[in-house]
């Protein structure tokens, strides 16, 4: 039998009972929950996660936040970038994703051209995120220039999340998916863009290969959390795509991903095992059959 690590046994119950003996509902974090977890200097666990299967098992493992992101456009679509989201596909994947998972905080992707051509559309489609989707927050790419919207979207009541760095919503200015802040200019540009969001009202920052150097120093300047993708283990927490870390797919393996199980290999097996089964007619058996 496996010992349960400490992780598994923090994990929420669906019922628990408060200090009179009351049943009460488990409780989903907020973003206060996560802000005590920064003041607390504890490291911050996000993942992203896209349906009910996969959020039920994020909530057994008690992770922090789910981000439904708009990354779902290459592992759940199967696009090259994350351009062709639509506003839709995310509260779709994020009304699954809080089916499966009553503890996490719930954040979803801004996808690209739902906030970029106007204060309005951003205003508008961030509300459906919370409203028809369920979001706690949302997360948009950007940095100063964003910051007029961002400040009207916490002034409606909704929490904000930047990511700087290499954002892939722009992978075709880039010309690519590079690191980004190498040189002193793009540094000090990443630092202002940190510093203005955070004055416009961010409660988060997603930082995105990023040298590890840089985005230490945008955790200092900040006051608010630092969530690293690709940027080192000095942020304030770190967040993956949850089929890269399973390791779903090997052909994708830039080099801030760990993969912390081998599921294509132990996925494909099964399936093959099934298909063999079929075949010598030994599935079903007796014991699977009425
Ligand atoms: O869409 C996404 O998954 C993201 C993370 C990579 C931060 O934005």
């Amino acid at each position: 039998m496996t010992r349960p690590t400490s992780r598994r046994r923090m994990a929420p119950q669906t019922l628990t009972s408060d200090d009179e003996g009351n049943c009460i509902m488990a409780r989903r974090k907020t973003i206060r929950d996560i802000h005590q977890l920064y003041a607390d200097q504890t490291p911050i666990t996000m993942v992203t996660a896209y349906d009910f299967t996969f959020a039920r098992l994020v909530e057994k493992a008690a992770l922090d936040i789910i981000l439904i992101g708009d990354s779902l456009g290459n592992v759940i679509q199967g696009h090259d970038t994350t351009v062709p989201v639509e506003v839709d596909d995310i509260i779709y994947h994020t009304r699954a994703v809080i089916r499966g998972n009553r503890s996490a905080h719930i954040l979803s992707d801004l996808p690209f051209m739902s906030y970029q051509a106007s204060a309005e559309d951003g205003l508008r489609n961030a509300g459906r995120l919370l409203k028809e989707g369920g979001a706690q927050a949302v997360k948009l790419e950007g940095g100063e220039s964003l910051c007029p919207m961002v400040h009207r979207m916490v002034e409606a009541g909704i929490p904000v999340v930047g990511h700087l760095g290499l954002t892939p919503q722009s992978v075709h200015a880039f010309g690519g998916y590079r690191v980004q802040g190498r040189d002193d200019a793009a540094a000090e540009r990443l630092l202002a863009d940190a510093r203005a969001l955070q004055d416009a009202g961010i409660y988060m920052l997603v930082l995105e290969m990023v040298p590890a150097e840089l985005a230490h120093r945008v955790t200092e300047l900040l006051s608010i959390p630092t969530i690293g993708i690709g940027a080192g283990n000095q942020t304030s927490g770190q967040v993956l795509v949850i089929q890269d870390l399973l390791g779903m797919n090997t052909d994708f393996q830039p080099r801030f991903v760990k993969r912390f199980a081998h599921l294509e290999d132990t996925i494909v097996d099964a399936l093959s095992a099934y298909g063999d089964e079929v075949q010598s007619r030994a599935f079903p058996d007796d014991d699977h059959a009425y």
